[in-house]
Formats: structure tokens, C-alpha cells, sequence
């Protein structure tokens, strides 16, 4: 009999639970193996605080958002608890095989740290902006497309009723996929992404020609893009438990100023947390239950520095050094290939 952690760390995300689902089922099933769950990520892991994960605990999870196990962006080295002798510990104290982390780039580059310390560690990557380069697809990305993309259609009734131009702001740190994927399924005007600047002219005139047209313009803008005058993304919330600026409040800098050069009523939605809470789609329960029961093979082949990724339709292991090589940025080519059709 093996027996193994799992904790989930960093932003939650639609699709954590059909994970853990998948990875108790396939263990215990196939592989004999035993689980427990860390509770509110690397927090339980150095605290030593546990719940049972077993067959019954998982039950009917799949569709279920959030996390069982609770989340936090909390490392395992931060102080006062943390460090490499209070993960030791645990893992003593637990009768672990090995450890397996749920989560996205700061949740790896921990598990590489802790990898490089000796500790049986393996990953599952998360996150709704789809940034991580080792995998095509992380879950919970294409459910916050959904949440988007309904969130553009309903924008965009209420903005032709008073002709008004409507902003809509979603995540995205460093990678626009969010904004781009529903900003093509919802047929904005105007899509801004972290990776490509644009001028306010270049914006405003886009607006303006939905107007000349008799339409109600809709911009979709992810929260981490930048104006030419700006140095950083607009954060005014100060810094998030990995000492990241919050970020959130782009599109209430935008809208006044596309109001003051159109002369165009102008309002700003802010989507947040939304987009990242209820129920997975049909998609991201399939990747998140695949990765799950893949994971428990790696951790049975004892295949540790590694996370499991999708690779076109296959699920394949990538080592944490090369899946935190780069992020996933939105390529020059695929903004431009709907760039064309802005305005
Ligand atoms: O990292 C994922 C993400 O969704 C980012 O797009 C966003 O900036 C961040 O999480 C917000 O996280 P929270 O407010 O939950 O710390």
C-alpha cells in the first residue's frame, strides 16, 4: 500500500474537485494506493493539518467548483511555519510516498524547490488564464471562457438598448487567452491583451466606426493590459500572499477615457472572481478527471519533478523545469488574425 498527499494551492479554479476525484478513484481502484488531502495548500502540508481523501469523500465532485481541500497563496518556505524540516515532518508524520500539488506557476516553482530538496513530489497544473506553456490546455480555462462570454452577450443587450459603449474587464495576468477566446465568441468590437499595446486613438477610433455603423461598441480588455503611458498593469490593491500586485480596475481607467475622446456613454464591468467560480463545463471536468487519474500512475512509476499535462489529446508528463520555462502568451499572429476584423 502507497500513500500520498494532495493539496491544491494558489487561485482556485473550476475543475480542482474532478481532479481530486480522479485521482482517489483511478488510485485506489487500480494502483491500491491511499490519499489524504492537505487542507488550504502548503498551509496543511507545514501545519500537518489533514482530512481523509478516500472513495466515499469524492463522491459526486466532478461538477462541483472551488475546492474541498480549500486554497491559499501561501508558500511552503514562507515564514514562520514553513520550510524544508516542516514538510519533512509532515510527510513522517503522514507515512507519505510522495506529495502531489495541485496548481499553477507558483505552486510549481515550490514543488521544483522542494523536488530539488530531496522531497517525492509530482504536479497538476490549474489555472483559468491558460498561461502555463507546458500543457495546450489547463481546466477551468474554458469554463471562465463560458462565464465570459455570456457575461459579453448580456453586456451587449443592455449596451445596444441605451447605445452605449460597454467595457468589459476579465483576468488575465500576463496572457490574454480569457479575453481573447470570448472576446471572439462574443463578437466584441475591441479585444486589449497584456501582450499587444494599443493607442488610445487606436481604440477610440475602433469605437467610433462601431458607432458611425449605428452598433453599440463592446470592448473586452484583460485586466493586465497597459496603456502606452503606462509602466505596469493598473493595480491599486496592493500585493496578493506571492507578493504579486493585485490587479483589477483597467476598464474603469478606460471607460471615461473612451467616453471624453468619442463622446460615446461609456460603462466599465469589472467580471472577477466570477469568472473563476460555479460549476465546471463539460471540458474542463474531462481534462481535470484525466489529469487526476494520470497523475496517480506517475506517482506509482515513483516519476517524481514532474507535473502531467495535455499535449493535443494526450496526456503526457512534462518536468517542472521545462513547464515553468515560459509563460503562454497569446502569439502576435492569433491577435492579429481577429485584430483584423476590430472596429
Ligand atoms: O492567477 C490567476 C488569477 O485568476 C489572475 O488572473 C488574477 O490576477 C488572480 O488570479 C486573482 O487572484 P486572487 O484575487 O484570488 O488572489
Amino acid at each position: 500500500m502507497t500513500r500520498f498527499g494532495i493539496l491544491t494551492s494558489g487561485g482556485d479554479c473550476p475543475g480542482l474537485n474532478a481532479v481530486i476525484r480522479g485521482a482517489v478513484l483511478k488510485g485506489e481502484t487500480v494502483h491500491g494506493q491511499e490519499f489524504v488531502g492537505f487542507l488550504d495548500g502548503w498551509r496543511g502540508l507545514i501545519e500537518n493539518d489533514v482530512m481523509p481523501l478516500d472513495r466515499s469523500s469524492v463522491r459526486g465532485l466532478s461538477h462541483q467548483g472551488g475546492t474541498i481541500l480549500g486554497t491559499s497563496r501561501v508558500g511552503p518556505y514562507a515564514e514562520p511555519h514553513g520550510g524544508i524540516e516542516a514538510v519533512r515532518r509532515t510527510i513522517a508524520a503522514q507515512s507519505l510516498d510522495g506529495v502531489i500539488a495541485i496548481g499553477g506557476e507558483g505552486t510549481a516553482s515550490a514543488s521544483k524547490r522542494l523536488h530539488g530538496e530531496g522531497v517525492n513530489i509530482v504536479g497538476v497544473p490549474k489555472t483559468i488564464d491558460n498561461d502555463l506553456d507546458a500543457t495546450d490546455y489547463t481546466f477551468g480555462f474554458d469554463t471562465a471562457v463560458e462565464i465570459a462570454t455570456e457575461a459579453i452577450d448580456r453586456l451587449r443587450t443592455t449596451g445596444n438598448s441605451h447605445k452605449r459603449c460597454m467595457v468589459l474587464e476579465v483576468m488575465g495576468r500576463h496572457a490574454g487567452w480569457i479575453a481573447l477566446y470570448s472576446g471572439i465568441a462574443g463578437g466584441a468590437h475591441a479585444i486589449l491583451i497584456p501582450e499587444q499595446p494599443e493607442s488610445i486613438e487606436q481604440i477610440c477610433a475602433w469605437v467610433s466606426s462601431v458607432q458611425s455603423r449605428g452598433r453599440s461598441p463592446m470592448v473586452v480588455v484583460a485586466e493586465g493590459f497597459t496603456l502606452p503611458d503606462m509602466d505596469s498593469a493598473h493595480s491599486t490593491k496592493g500585493l496578493d500572499g506571492f507578493n504579486r500586485p493585485r490587479l483589477g480596475g483597467i476598464a474603469d481607467v478606460l471607460a471615461p477615457i473612451i467616453e471624453e475622446n468619442t463622446g460615446i456613454e461609456t460603462r466599465a464591468t469589472v467580471l472577477g472572481h466570477i469568472q473563476r467560480g460555479g460549476s465546471p463545463t463539460g471540458f474542463d471536468r474531462v481534462l481535470a478527471t484525466r489529469l487526476g487519474m494520470a497523475v496517480t500512475d506517475m506517482v506509482a512509476d515513483r516519476d517524481w519533478g514532474k507535473m502531467v499535462a495535455l499535449r493535443g489529446t494526450d496526456i503526457v508528463r512534462v518536468a517542472f523545469d521545462e513547464a515553468l520555462a515560459a509563460h503562454k502568451t497569446v502569439p502576435q499572429d492569433q491577435y492579429q488574425e481577429v485584430r483584423v476584423i476590430f472596429g
